[in-house]
């Protein structure tokens, strides 16, 4: 025999409404430090922080960050004024270190030219460095009280599934924008934006999303059709390409090691490395690799390779490892005892380790 609530919600085609997702927020919203508590308004330069920090990186690495900027530099004014060193080495661990420049630059730009004060509408937002559609929609809406939308991956599976959209993506964004926006209601958009978020995180998951629990099972074309899992439909994924690259460890005798600075635009940008050859589809040995080298001398390869995981490849990087004797070099020497204090990818703190676990 079904079940009286299963025969219900078979039944039932109703449309998702605001009410019904806010209903549920109200009870089930994550604790997170960069929410206003209910009934207080959001502080712009927290949740502008958040929302940076949040692109591309999980909640749960993202909270001892946002904590640890919040102490140092409680301002806008305050971050605008750190050293730019300063920054890109707090944030270092986060990835995409582009962020980092830009939160800098945005800072400084708020704190310099605008009083203070982050613009309240998209486009003001927009026209700040590291600001694009989805931050400017989250923060106008969050911290402002707009209607205006802020559609990630979440939203967009969320939004695909509740109105069975079958468009592929990237073409669905269109119209996954497009209901979005409908949906938004006039009072709480800002609530309505961070629901969304959670339900997505929290229900809505990619695999064996929690449909039994939804506020809007009763809603969901996808779910009604039994496709939800199937949804949003994607283009199959490219394999991502493998690189190769040798790195150069050269210590000198008080322990201290030589770095570079990586150009500030692309990737890793600003960040200090390892002296290392290109990056390149064929692995390296270590007489093709020797002319890339900071000095000449009797550099020993390593045991093993180090990994690292980007974007749109990944990368292996032997490590060739000599003990300075002297000649010019280009590059920055740090003692261990300052590398906490540094801006270190996890890249470079990999090959860090890798090394000087083989050289002990
Ligand atoms: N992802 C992006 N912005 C977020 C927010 N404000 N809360 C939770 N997850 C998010």
């Amino acid at each position: 025999m079904t079940q009286c609530g299963e025969a219900m919600a078979e039944a039932s085609t109703g449309k998702p409404g605001a009410a019904d997702l806010l209903a549920w927020y109200d009870r089930h919203q994550r604790d997170l430090p960069w929410r206003a508590k209910p009934g207080v308004t959001a502080d712009p330069y927290h949740v502008w922080l958040s929302e940076i920090m949040l692109q591309q990186t999980q909640v749960q690495a993202v909270i001892p960050y946002f904590l640890g900027f919040l102490e140092r530099w409680p301002t806008v004014e305050a971050l605008a004024q750190a050293p730019r060193d300063d920054v890109l080495a707090a944030w270092a661990g986060l990835g995409y270190y582009a962020r980092a420049r830009r939160l800098h630059d945005c800072a400084r730009e708020v704190a310099g030219n605008l009083g203070g004060r982050f613009p309240d509408t998209e486009e003001g937002l927009r026209a700040l460095p590291g600001i694009g559609a989805y931050t400017a929609g989250a923060i106008a809406a969050i911290a402002f009280g707009r209607r205006a939308a802020a559609v990630d991956g979440n939203v967009e599976r969320v939004m695909a599934r509740i109105f069975q959209i079958e468009e592929v993506m990237p073409a669905a964004k269109k119209a996954v924008r497009k209901v979005t926006l409908e949906l938004i209601p006039a009072d709480r958009p800002g609530d309505f934006a961070q629901a969304l978020m959670d339900l997505g995180a929290t229900i809505c998951t990619p695999r064996k999303p929690a449909c039994g629990i939804c506020p809007w099972r009763d809603a969901c074309l996808a779910r009604l059709a039994g496709v939800a899992e199937e949804l949003p439909k994607s283009a199959p994924k490219k394999k991502r390409p493998h690189r190769h690259g040798l790195v150069f460890w050269l210590e000198r005798e008080d322990g201290a090691v030589l770095f570079r600075t990586r150009p500030d635009e692309g990737l890793l940008g600003g960040m200090l490395e390892v002296p290392t050859t290109t990056w390149r589809d064929t692995d390296w040995n270590l007489a093709e690799a020797a002319a890339d080298a900071p000095v000449a001398g009797g550099w020993q390869l390593l045991p093993d390779v180090v990994r690292h995981g980007f974007t749109h490849f990944t990368l292996d990087l032997r490590v060739a490892a000599l003990s300075y004797c002297g000649g010019e070099v280009t590059g920055t020497w740090h003692h261990p005892d300052t590398f906490p204090s540094l801006a270190l990818p996890t890249m470079t703190r990999k090959v860090i380790k890798h090394a000087r676990t083989a050289r002990l």
